[in-house]
């Protein structure tokens, strides 16, 4: 398969074209909205460490529902994080210009009732990324970095420029903390600005964003992220394209069993439960007598897997 960077933007323009069909209404577009708050509330807090599932994620957002059973933050972070993302989306909605000021309120949203201190705040120390040769600029040289930025990005339509966005916000890494999910919302709400849907970054692809991240700012060689970038917002067309199945709505969603699960992926039940037993894959909920339940999402990703 041809995977360069200009086979993805070809790739990823046609897919643009179909999504703007399918999403050309009000009504469409809310029940897509919908959809992605919770999605883009559980991965992108997956990747930076809240253990809440997606199951979990949704309940708490759509349904105010709790559970004892996992830290009371994880699940403030997935309150914070639909409450940010229902911004970008008054935003889009409104065609309001994205500014430094917007994004320091999208921050504020998520770090609230958190640490309340630093919310829509740069940071005023040093920080290190744990395990990583990259050093990151000193604090008192955030807010010049960040005019440039803004100088550099205010106007950008173009998706090369969206993505590159990312790399350097999160290069300059201007916040204590929330720099990751800052970044992935900034960029997503770009994206949907400009008729994208938004890249989601699956909790299995940490390690694939991470690494291309760090390989950009170490040799300046972008490629590998780009590549990266643009085959996510690819699958991300398909994964909203197979969720939607052509209609403009989400579909009920329905839990299955480990044993339908298995049969809807085509692989053995062993096979499954191998994979959750290795941390691959994670059930969707558990119910009170212990068992397994997998959700229609899963099946993509199950189906994805091997693929990159
Ligand atoms: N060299 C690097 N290695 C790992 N992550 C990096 C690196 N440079 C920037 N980052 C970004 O830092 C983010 C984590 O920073 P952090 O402020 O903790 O964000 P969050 O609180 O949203 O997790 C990652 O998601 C990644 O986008
Ligand atoms: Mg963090």
């Amino acid at each position: 398969m041809d995977n360069s960077i200009d086979s993805l933007l070809l790739k990823v323009t046609s897919k643009r074209k179909e999504y703007k069909k399918l999403f050309n209404n009000n009504k469409a577009k809310e029940q897509l909205y919908k959809w992605l708050k919770s999605e883009l509330a559980y991965t992108s807090n997956n990747i930076e460490g809240n253990t809440l599932t997606r199951k979990e994620t949704r309940l708490v957002i759509e349904e105010d529902i709790t559970s004892s059973s996992k830290p009371l933050v994880h699940y403030q972070e997935a309150i914070n994080h639909a409450r940010a993302f229902d911004y970008i989306i008054d935003i889009i909605k409104s065609d309001k210009k994205i500014s430094e000021n917007i994004v320091l309120d999208i921050h504020k949203r998520l770090l609230s009732g958190i640490d309340d201190y630093n919310a829509g705040f740069y940071r005023k120390c040093s920080v290190i990324i744990s395990g990583s040769r990259v050093i990151l600029p000193n604090p008192m040289k955030v807010p010049d970095l960040m005019k440039d930025f803004w100088d550099k990005y205010k106007s950008s339509t173009s998706i090369e420029d969206i993505i590159k966005l990312h790399l350097d916000f999160v290069s300059i890494h201007p916040f204590a903390d929330g720099n990751g999910r800052c970044a992935r919302l900034l960029m997503n709400c770009l994206l949907m600005c400009n008729d994208y849907c938004p890249i989601i970054i699956r909790p299995r692809d940490r390690k694939r964003y991470i690494n291309s991240v760090e390989k950009a700012q170490l040799t300046g060689d972008t490629q590998e992220y780009t590549k990266f970038m643009l085959s996510r917002l690819s699958q991300s067309f398909d994964t909203i394209f197979d969720i939607f199945d052509n209609k403009n709505e989400i579909p009920q969603e329905k839990l299955m069993t480990i044993a339908k699960f298995a049969k809807e992926v085509g692989l053995p039940v062993s096979t499954i439960r191998y994979r959750v037993k290795a941390g691959k894959l994670k059930a969707a909920l558990y119910t009170e007598s212990g068992y397994m339940m997998f959700s229609a999402e899963q099946i993509n990703e199950v189906k994805e897997t091997g693929k990159n």
